[in-house]
């Protein structure tokens, strides 16, 4: 699903920037143009970025 509409990012293109260790939206926005223009995604980007990183989080520990 597209999460960002201004720059045509998707949840599964954050995912992937979790996965290859950004921690952060301003880590994520450095590899990928997300919620730099209206703003209305960042939020959104924000829960998928901990969801993401919990559940990576989670599945180290085990
Ligand atoms: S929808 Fe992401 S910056 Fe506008």
């Amino acid at each position: 699903m597209y999460v960002c509409l201004c720059n045509g990012i998707s949840d599964r293109q954050i995912r992937e920037c979790v996965e290859r260790g950004a921690t952060s939206l301003d880590e994520v926005q450095k590899r990928l143009p997300v919620a730099n223009c209206c703003g209305t995604c960042a939020e959104t980007a924000r829960d998928i970025i901990e969801a993401h990183r919990s559940a990576a989080e989670s599945r180290v520990a085990a």
